[in-house]
């Protein structure tokens, strides 16, 4: 069973972020940099939200707000969901499926130690599924 620790390990530990203080165009800006989706916003050590594409496109553009002049506390979405390293893909591609969410904070003993994205999910399940055709391949076979 793929872990999230195991999705991290692969994919790495970094978490992009900003403060709730910045500017909406500062966050796309690392957002292009990065070649992401989503920022997690944090005050520190303390996670206040978390910012996506999707957050830009309804309570940004929609609104015609200018993202120069708009901080990122005012568009942020403050309900974060979180996984922890040791849940499995398919409890993160539940949560993420049931909560309507694509990035998800990974959280070990109140600290983030990582961020994963629905794109890291699907590509760990289908690796898991992988590998069971091939062992009942060579079952099957042999
Ligand atoms: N080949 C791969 O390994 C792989 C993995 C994930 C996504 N993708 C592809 O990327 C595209 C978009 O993916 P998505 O919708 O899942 O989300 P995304 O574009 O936000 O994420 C792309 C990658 O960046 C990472 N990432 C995103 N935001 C981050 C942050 N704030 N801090 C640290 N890491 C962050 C994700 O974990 C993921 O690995 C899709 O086409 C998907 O298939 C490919």
């Amino acid at each position: 069973m793929i872990r999230m620790k195991d999705v991290l390990a692969e994919k790495g530990t970094d978490v992009w972020s900003v403060g709730s203080d910045n500017t909406v165009f500062q966050a796309l800006e690392l957002m292009a940099e990065k070649e992401i989706g989503a920022l997690l916003v944090m005050d520190g050590d303390k996670v206040k939200g978390l910012f996506s594409e999707r957050d830009y496109a309804r309570k940004v553009i929609l609104k015609g707000r200018s993202s120069k002049d708009t901080n990122i506390s005012m568009v942020m979405t403050d309900k974060v969901f979180c996984t922890t390293p040791n849940d499995s893909a398919d409890q993160c591609m539940a949560l993420m499926t049931e909560k309507r969410v694509r990035h998800l904070p990974v959280v070990d003993d109140g600290k983030v130690v990582g961020l994963i994205s629905i794109g890291d999910v699907v590509k760990s399940i289908i690796s898991e599924q992988q590998s069971t055709i091939n062992v009942l391949e060579t079952y099957i076979t042999s």
